[in-house]
């Protein structure tokens, strides 16, 4: 048993329960937080802080306290340097698919070891700038074993394990994508569905079409695993359809839509994960987060840090990116990068300062939540405890 925690003095909550505080944030000004056991016990004004136990107190000094930072879309297992390719974006060379195997090449060469010091040295830099929860797909490997030791790798620093065997063709499959598929659905599914919860898959031109996604997704399904898609990165296609009809819990990128596709999220459960840094990135479009909200889809917000297309764990940085460039409030990207993120993930214990929810919390150096956009770039992090334990500051 952890001694009980008082976190005091806090300028500006973000509980994200409507029931403890203002609008969808929950916000409460001057208040506490009582942690218990790694989980929040109490979340309120000071002015009605409970009688306990005695406690220790860490006085916030009026700062501003929200939720650790969900980041559901990630990937973290690879190997090998792309920086080349970046500097050649930014002189104009347009972003696709095939880069991919740039990376897939250097991770199956990796050893084990490189690859857990790559996604430790991530997961490290995400929680410094306040991601306690963290995503992690597989897909730079393509074979059997490579994509197996990808997901058994990742489940060492997260729950959240996702098998993308589906990311793109392999240069030895380049001649028989389908055969491809059926590896992918069939034997390697069998030795990846054990150390995954999700299965995801890149549909978009260059990589799969309908009938691959629908087929390796339904696969997926039958072996246990709930599927996500990759879904409208580069141009429209059938991604969002599918995931909606297979019941996907996020179709993630979404930045090219129909409005039967916004039509179709808005009437499901499936979450819309925008992924600014890849077009921050990728020098391209962003998506339309304001024609999703007004359609009434629920958002997350994610950084999608992978070598190719989105460099960064950093998700204050997306929250600055979805509001100065995707027209969303500040509220709203908050609450992305957090609830959302639950939400995507079907999680209800993180996302969330709430009683019950896990004691995940993150201290700003900053008077409140908004300062994570009116402040870009700046490291406002101070604190951050994951299951009430102080990780970093
Ligand atoms: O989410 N879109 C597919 N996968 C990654 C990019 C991977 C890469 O370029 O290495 C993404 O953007
Ligand atoms: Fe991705």
């Amino acid at each position: 048993m952890s001694p009980s925690l008082l976190i005091d003095n806090i300028g500006s909550l973000v509980t994200n329960d409507p029931g403890l505080g203002e609008g969808a944030l929950g916000l409460v000004e001057d208040a506490a937080l009582v942690v218990e056991d790694g989980l929040v016990v109490w979340a309120g004004p000071r002015a009605r802080i409970p009688e306990g136990a005695a406690r220790e107190r860490f006085d916030a000094a009026g700062r501003a306290v929200v939720p650790g930072f969900v980041d559901s879309h990630a990937h973290l297992v690879f190997a090998g340097d792309r920086t080349a390719e970046f500097e050649a974006r930014m002189s104009g060379r347009p972003y696709t698919a095939g880069g991919i195997r740039t990376t897939v090449a250097a991770t199956r060469k990796a050893t084990d070891q490189e690859l857990r010091a790559n996604v430790r040295r991530l997961v490290a830099e995400a929680l410094r700038s306040g991601t306690t929860t963290v995503e992690c797909k597989s897909g730079y490997g393509l074979t059997v074993e490579h994509e197996a030791r990808s997901l058994r790798l990742a489940a060492e620093y997260t729950h959240e394990v996702t098998y993308l065997g589906a990311h793109v063709v392999p240069p030895e499959y380049a001649d028989d994508p389908d055969a491809y598929v059926e590896l992918v659905r069939g034997p390697m599914l069998e030795a990846c569905a054990p150390h995954a919860r999700w299965i995801d898959v890149f549909c978009e031109r260059g990589a799969f079409d309908g009938d691959q996604t629908r087929a390796i997704l339904a696969a997926g399904k039958e072996r246990g695993l709930v599927p996500r898609v990759h879904a409208g990165q580069l141009g429209t296609g059938p991604g969002v359809a599918i995931a909606v009809e297979l019941g996907a819990a996020s179709a993630d990128h979404v930045t090219h839509l129909t409005d039967a596709d916004v039509e179709a999220l808005a009437s499901s459960e499936t979450v819309a994960t925008l992924l600014p840094g890849a077009e921050f990135s990728t020098r391209s479009p962003y998506p339309d987060a304001r024609r999703l909200l007004d359609a009434g889809v629920t958002l997350a917000l994610a950084a999608d840090c992978n070598p190719g297309s989105s460099y960064t764990t950093n998700i204050p940085f997306c929250v600055a990116l979805a509001v100065r460039d995707m027209n969303m409030t500040p509220a709203e990207a908050v609450w992305a990068a957090t609830m959302g993120g639950a939400r995507a993930l079907r999680r209800t214990d993180v996302g969330r300062l709430a009683p019950g929810g896990r004691a995940d919390v993150v201290l700003l150096d900053a008077p409140s939540y908004v300062h994570l956009s009116y402040r870009p770039g700046v490291p406002l992090v101070a604190r951050v405890w994951k299951d009430g334990a102080p990780v970093v500051g």
